[in-house]
């Protein structure tokens, strides 16, 4: 298994440039099942969860060419004919955004078979809310030896029919799932309390492009015309805010002078106002951030929420970065019930952070030292890359395959502006 050994200290200087959104590109890929046509995807990231759903498509009978390189980050993928409408359990105990195929293959073969996720490091992120979508459009859900099957009315031979939903609760992928399932669907489909995170905008957009029909999407309440077929369609996958937002942070916890290059400042608002109450000086272009700070950080509290609000994504990173403040900041993760995992390691680096519930409370100024640390999950592994910047010493980054399902090459971008990082390989182990 990867390290990566980070020796802390050098501010970050210079221009760091933002891939395209992982986020996204996921249910951007699963969208390829809806037709029979290709679909070309521009700026893709070059991330493990990708090269995962490429495996997931392609075991389902789907054609992906995954073009990196001069190819710019294009991906051609086509799904003819889906011979095997199933997501296996080997697929999905490794990428829980799997179950994104199970709207779109219902939708188009009237029948999927997906296993069920299991649990995960930041807590249990049940599917109920999806399955209770697709039993309101009409489907028949059965559950035997830990999967899933669904099938459209008629025993898969009809098309589901469009329902009236009201998502219980705010969820991404849930809301993606389940456009994927309207837009093919008979009638008009309305959704209601959906996420109007900008990955699910984007994904809208890809829809559109390929001839559905969806008003009101980034708005919570979102209205699709069912159509009998969708059509190949071409799409440049948004910018990733978190990552962006991620390079923000660094460059603020290192007390650098950093441009973020490629990132849409719209869509992290939110964050760009925590970093300003915390002394860090941005100034904000239309496709670029500029963030500048002398290392001297105020304190803040974020409470994370569902978009516009802060993301559950970036509160691992804002509190690595507090933990440099002068004072005493206060995080609450509302999303997840098990999202702290990064305290412990941070607390080993020197961190003063204590958690009650759903709530860290960060006595800052603490004198952060380098240490061997643990990744447990993509974020949480981000934490401690920003901590690893101001660490007195060398920091030891153990199973940083973690921060390679979402981060393309960090250790490279982050080098490229002054960074002393570089990655270990484990020669009895592989990436
Ligand atoms: C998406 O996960 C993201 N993943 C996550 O990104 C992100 O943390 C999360 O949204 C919240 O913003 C992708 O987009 C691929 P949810 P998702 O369904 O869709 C509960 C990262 O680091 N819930 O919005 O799985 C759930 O348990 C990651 O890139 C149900 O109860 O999250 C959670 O408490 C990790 N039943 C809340 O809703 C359901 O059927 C929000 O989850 C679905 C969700």
């Amino acid at each position: 298994m990867d390290k990566f050994v980070v020796r802390g200290g050098n501010p970050l200087l210079g221009t760091i440039k933002v891939s395209g959104a992982k986020n996204s590109a996921l249910p951007c890929m699963a969208a390829a099942i809806l037709t029979e046509d290709e679909l070309i995807l521009e700026n893709i990231p070059q991330v493990r969860d990708i090269e995962t759903e490429r495996k997931l498509l392609e075991s389902m009978g789907g054609e992906v060419q995954l073009g990196y390189g001069r190819a710019q980050h294009r991906t051609h993928i086509r799904c003819a004919v889906l011979s095997d409408p199933v997501a296996k359990y080997e697929i999905v105990k490794t990428m829980r955004a799997s179950s994104l195929v199970l709207g779109p293959l219902i939708a188009r073969t009237g029948m999927a078979r997906v296993a069920m996720p299991g649990g995960c490091a930041i807590g249990g992120r049940p599917i109920d809310l999806h399955l209770k979508a697709l039993e309101a459009m009409g489907a028949t859900i059965t559950q035997d030896h830990g999967y899933l099957e669904a099938r459209s009315p008629n025993n898969g031979a009809s098309p589901l029919k469009a329902a009236h939903i009201v998502f219980d609760k705010i969820t991404v992928t849930g809301t993606e799932d389940i456009l994927m399932a309207a837009v093919l669907a008979e009638g008009e489909t309305v959704l209601e309390n959906c996420a109007r995170e900008p990955e699910v905008t984007d994904l809208a957009a890809l829809l559109l492009a390929m001839g559905a029909k969806i008003e009101g999407a980034g708005t919570s309440t979102v209205r699709v015309q069912g159509v009998t077929r969708l059509h190949g369609a071409r799409h440049r996958i948004n910018p990733d805010r978190i990552e962006a937002g991620t390079f923000l942070l660094a460059g603020a916890i290192s007390g650098g002078d950093l441009i973020v290059d490629g990132c849409d400042p719209a869509h992290l608002g939110s964050l760009l106002s925590k970093l300003q109450e915390c002394g860090v000086r941005l100034d904000v272009g239309t496709d670029h951030i500029r963030v500048r700070s002398d290392g001297q950080l105020k304190p803040a509290d974020i409470s994370t929420e569902e978009y516009p609000g802060f993301p559950t994504d970036m509160q691992a990173q804002f509190m690595a970065l507090v933990t440099q403040a002068d004072g005493t900041s206060v995080v609450t993760e509302n999303i997840f019930e098990n999202r702290f995992m990064h305290v412990q390691e941070l607390n080993r680096m020197g961190a003063n952070i204590t958690v009650q519930g759903r709530t860290a409370t960060i006595r800052g100024g603490a004198k952060l030292q380098s240490a061997a640390v643990m990744c447990s999950d993509l974020r949480a592994s981000a934490s401690l890359v920003l901590a690893a910047l101001v660490a007195e010493g060398e920091t030891i980054l153990d199973r940083v395959y973690h921060i390679d399902r979402g981060y393309e090459r960090i250790e490279e971008k982050l080098r490229g502006v002054g960074a002393q990082i570089r990655r270990m390989g484990d020669v009895f182990g592989k990436r």
